[in-house]
């Protein structure tokens, strides 16, 4: 464990590398951080750390120069500075990996990597691809990687992209990198991957700053801890001077054995039962059985075929072969609108793109699901061209985000139950992709999971003088 300041090489620096002093953030009303103290120096791994909405994005946010602060100051190597854009920071040495990767994901890796940089070019001024792929193989290979400069990154796995993006940061010659949230998608075996480059960037004197929600790996790698808590700095220590217990404590305001509640529950009949699923190349015969009030988790490698199995069963990408009986009962399931009209629902891994609308609000995107009982909700005015109401949801914090699409599962599942009394007793059942993240996000085993769908059908009621009119500002409801 180093001390701050004292390098790899034994060294010691006279001043960090940054500082941010005394600095507040406000969106309206919102105070996102308030009087915060954060600093880092050179070749330690300072990690940030506090539950979702504790204001640790945006604290890096302005390190990285995409939001000024309204209080306080940032200095880089002692000098005050003023970023206005992730540029001037990159110019500056600072490389920030964002929680929402911002990769633009119909390019290829190589020209990922070149995106808003001066690109090679030949003599008659064209592109130089060759160069180009030359020198992302080069990023690619520095970070011990085996991935293909000219594939396409949306062909990626998440992981994949969560390596892009690292390598895109280190295009630069970044002396600071900010990696927000780096492992959520990561199985064990690349988040060591990961922390192998974190070693290497750190032995060449490369700050970082890690973001994490995952504690062992926070203990794992870092140097000094700093915990946010509601906008504000609570602690900064030694990564030594801390255990997993107090560092909880600090985060919540309350210690550990207060946090985690289990309630006892016990499994009824079967809910949901699959015999024999296969899908030509993605999985193949699958067998489980959900009971009601249980959860069942699904565990494997990226790449194991349980996003594909969970489409499967949700009638997104239909099964080639096998059977999936709810109730007892042979069902068919060729469409998610039939998956839901048989009792199950679905949340898609990739919430933001998949499972919400983000210029609409949160109240809207909870409520989608259940538009046709909803006259006057978000498709109704998205149809007559009128702009959602409430916050736009693209404001929330990372974590937050994520239990939206949850809600308005959520939503429809308590309208079939109170309307069509198809969930006898809220017992729902749950079958989640990481049993952890299930119970991360509160989810009791009565709660179930559905895939927020948005309806087509228009109402009556939902008309409006200009419903009519085929221009709209807003998407029209389709999937
Ligand atoms: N652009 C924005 N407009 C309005 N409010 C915002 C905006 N960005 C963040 N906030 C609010 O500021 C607070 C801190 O958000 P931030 O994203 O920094 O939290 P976080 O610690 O990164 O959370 P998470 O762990 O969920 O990613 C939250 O209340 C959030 O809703
Ligand atoms: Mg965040």
């Amino acid at each position: 464990m180093r001390e701050p300041g004292e390098t790899h090489a034994g060294g010691a620096a006279a001043v960090p590398f940054f500082r941010l002093d005394g600095v507040t953030k406000r969106f309206g009303g919102v105070i996102a951080v308030e009087d915060v103290v954060f600093d880092l120096w050179p070749g330690e791994v300072h990690a940030l750390v506090g539950e979702n909405g504790a204001g640790k994005s945006t604290l890096m946010k302005i390190v990285d120069g995409l939001y000024g602060p309204d209080e306080g100051m940032l200095e880089v190597g002692g000098e005050a500075v003023s970023f206005s854009s992730p540029r001037e920071a990159e110019a500056a040495g600072i490389a920030m990996i964002p929680q929402e990767l911002d990769l633009f994901p119909e390019l290829s890796v190589a020209e990922n990597l070149f995106v808003g940089r001066k690109r090679p070019r030949t003599r008659w001024g064209s592109l130089d691809w060759e160069a180009m792929q030359g020198e992302a193989r080069t990023r690619l290979d520095a970070l011990g990687v085996d991935l293909d400069a000219t594939s396409t990154v949306k062909r990626l796995s998440a992981a994949n992209q969560q390596i892009v993006a690292i390598a895109r940061a280190l295009v630069g010659e970044a002396r600071a990198v900010i990696m927000d949230e780096p492992t959520s998608s990561l199985t064990e075996r690349e988040a060591s991957q990961l922390f192998g480059i974190i070693e290497d960037l750190t032995a060449e004197g490369v700050g970082v700053v890690y973001i994490s929600h995952r504690l062992e790996e926070v203990f794992e790698i870092s140097d000094r801890i700093t915990v946010l808590r509601d906008g504000h700095h609570i602690e900064t220590a030694s990564a030594s001077d801390l255990d997993v217990e107090e560092l909880v404590r600090l985060m919540v305001g309350r210690p550990l054995h207060e946090l985690f509640t289990r309630s006892a529950s016990s499994p009824g009949e079967v809910a949901l039962e699959v015999r024999g699923l296969t899908r030509d190349g993605e999985f193949e015969d699958v067998s489980f059985t959900l009971r009601r009030g249980e959860i069942l988790g699904l565990a494997g490698l990226v790449g194991a075929g349980r996003t594909e199995l969970a489409q499967s069963v949700f009638g997104i990408r239909p099964a080639d072969s096998g059977e999936i009986l709810v109730g007892g009962q042979e069902v068919r399931v060729r469409s998610p609108q039939g998956a839901m009209e048989k009792g199950i629902f679905y949340v898609p891994e990739e919430r933001r793109s998949q499972g919400l609308v983000l210029p609409f609000s949160i109240k809207n995107n909870i409520t989608l699901s259940i538009l046709e009982a909803s006259p006057g909700s978000a498709s109704c005015r998205a149809r007559s061209g009128r702009p959602p109401r409430g916050s736009p949801k693209s404001s929330r914090s990372g974590g937050r985000s994520s239990q939206i699409p949850l809600a308005g599962s959520l939503a429809e599942i308590s309208r079939r139950s109170s309307w069509q009394r198809r969930w006898p007793a809220n017992q729902g059942s749950c079958c989640s992709m990481s049993p952890r993240g299930a119970l991360m996000s509160g989810l009791s085993p009565r709660s179930t999971v559905s895939w927020m769908t948005w309806r087509r059908k228009a109402r009556p009621s939902c008309s409006s003088p200009r419903s009519s009119k085929k221009s709209s500002r807003w998407p029209t409801a389709s999937w």
